[in-house]
């Protein structure tokens, strides 16, 4: 059966058949679609379309289709063309004609944005879950990790000392923007199409606003041309998707690092390891590799639906059924990456006595240079006395705090003995107190306003 086989004639190409059968993949919407068909059976009482009774026979062979999908039974046939048609064509087997009523005054195009935003009203609250879960094992391991120096880097060279705790922290924040943009997109998407046609809106004087209600959502869509169109929604679940995978492959890449030889900051668990097939000693971060790898897929997903988006002239046309493949393996993607990286990080190994190790004294040079400014030197000059410090020091090829205070005073009268002092990182650390540094009070501050942020207000499903 075709919804639409009254205007041609023949059958259709078996390869184009293939080519546009949806079902595949929108068999995922089987159970919001026969939601959407439930509300807009009872939706067509009220303008005299269907009987009360007529409406109930339709909403109880829906219920048994509903059962079915629940039950993870699905009786899809070779024929069935889309998710819609297959409903259409259950319900027609088990109520006969009258099935042919539900359709009345609705078109697949508003029925189809209707059952995407749907189901990624149903999918998105629990990736808000899993990241917020990510985001308090992030904060657990500052709690954890507290007092644990390491050097902190910009172009990958050694800058200043930080906290371990303050690292971790940084990565949170990152996830709350994620978190945020979520529900962002997530109120964007609790709009509703159904009632606008196949593009000119509905002859019908259905009660949208009720129809909505029903449904879940917060309101009719106000534009029926828009809102068969519109599918800025996916667009911005993907953008979301794509990001936040930017941010777990990039903590990914530091972790990755951490873990070599060359750093031996931290050990990831056996339960995140893999072994080589060849050399024994092998003990490899796979699954921080698969979440970096995983990122670029997920920017290809986003840039794909943007590319399939960009040429389309009106309304409704076939290249949008294309939208829900790449949102429903970005949603897969990150219902696996998220616990993965939550479970990686919360059974690491920190060996603290190699971060510590790690800082190399030339970090202290902007410490230094502010040792020079609290004795009336301007900044400008402390920082270049600092650095030919740091350049004599490596001309006589030793540390700079064994660079004799004769030295230091060729270079500029200000230092005195007092300048060894400042070879302290965990000094330089507690001197970054001001809201936001990685002074250990201004990170428990930020500990504290972190694990606010997850009490806050969820985002209801
Ligand atoms: N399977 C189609 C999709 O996912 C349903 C809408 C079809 N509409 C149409 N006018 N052919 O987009």
């Amino acid at each position: 059966m075709k919804l639409w086989s009254g205007r041609l004639s023949g059958s259709m190409d078996e390869t184009f058949a293939r080519l546009n059968n949806s079902l595949p993949f929108d068999r995922r919407l089987a159970q919001v679609d026969v939601l959407g068909s439930i509300a807009w059976a009872k939706a067509l009482v009220e303008p005299g379309v269907l009987t009360p009774e007529e409406a109930a026979a339709i909403v109880n062979g829906l219920q048994s289709i509903l059962e079915d999908f629940k039950s993870g039974k699905e009786p899809f046939v070779e024929s069935d063309e889309d998710i819609h048609t297959a409903v259409e064509r259950l319900l027609s087997e088990r109520i006969g004609s009258l099935a042919g009523k539900l359709h009345t005054g609705r078109s697949r195009n508003d029925q189809v944005a209707t059952d995407f935003r749907l189901w990624l009203m149903d999918a998105l609250p629990h990736l808000a879950v899993l990241l917020l879960e990510l985001q308090a094992t992030l904060i657990a391991r500052a709690e954890q990790d507290r007092g644990i120096l390491l050097p902190g880097y910009t172009h990958f060279q050694q800058a200043q000392p930080i906290l371990l705790s303050h690292w971790w922290l940084a990565h949170f924040w990152a996830l709350q923007r994620d978190r945020e943009r979520l529900a962002e997109a997530l109120r964007r998407t609790r709009k509703m199409p159904l009632g606008s046609g196949a593009l000119a809106g509905t002859a019908y004087p259905i009660d949208r606003f009720a129809l909505a209600q029903d449904l879940g959502f917060d309101a009719p869509s106000p534009n029926s041309l828009d809102a068969v169109s519109d599918r800025d929604f996916a667009a911005e679940v993907l953008f979301w998707a794509a990001l936040t995978g930017v941010h777990m492959s990039r903590l990914a890449e530091a972790l990755i690092l951490y873990t070599t030889a060359e750093f031996g900051f931290l050990s990831l668990a056996d339960a995140f390891s893999t072994g080589s097939s060849l050399m024994p000693q092998k003990k490899n971060p796979d699954p921080l590799e698969l979440v970096r790898s995983k990122s670029g897929l997920l920017i290809g997903r986003l840039t794909g639906l943007l590319a399939m988006l960009k040429g389309l002239p009106s309304a409704y046309d076939k290249d949008l059924q294309d939208d829900k493949p790449p949102v429903f393996e970005a949603v897969d993607l990150l219902e696996l990456l998220l616990p993965v990286m939550s479970g990686l990080i919360s059974t690491l190994t920190v060996y603290p006595e190699r971060t510590r190790a790690a800082i190399g004294w030339p970090v202290m040079a902007t410490d230094l240079a502010d040792y020079l400014v609290g004795r009336g030197v301007p900044f400008r000059q402390a920082h270049t006395a600092v650095a030919q410090a740091v350049s004599r020091a490596e001309a006589l090829g030793i540390n700079l705090p064994d660079l004799p205070l004769g030295e230091w005073q060729k270079i500029h009268l200000a230092f005195g003995e007092d300048l060894f002092a400042v070879f302290d990182p965990e000094r330089a650390v507690r001197r970054r107190s001001a809201y936001g540094g990685t002074a250990p009070q201004a990170v428990e501050e930020q500990i504290r306003l972190a694990k606010m942020t997850l009490e806050g207000p969820r985002e209801r499903g």
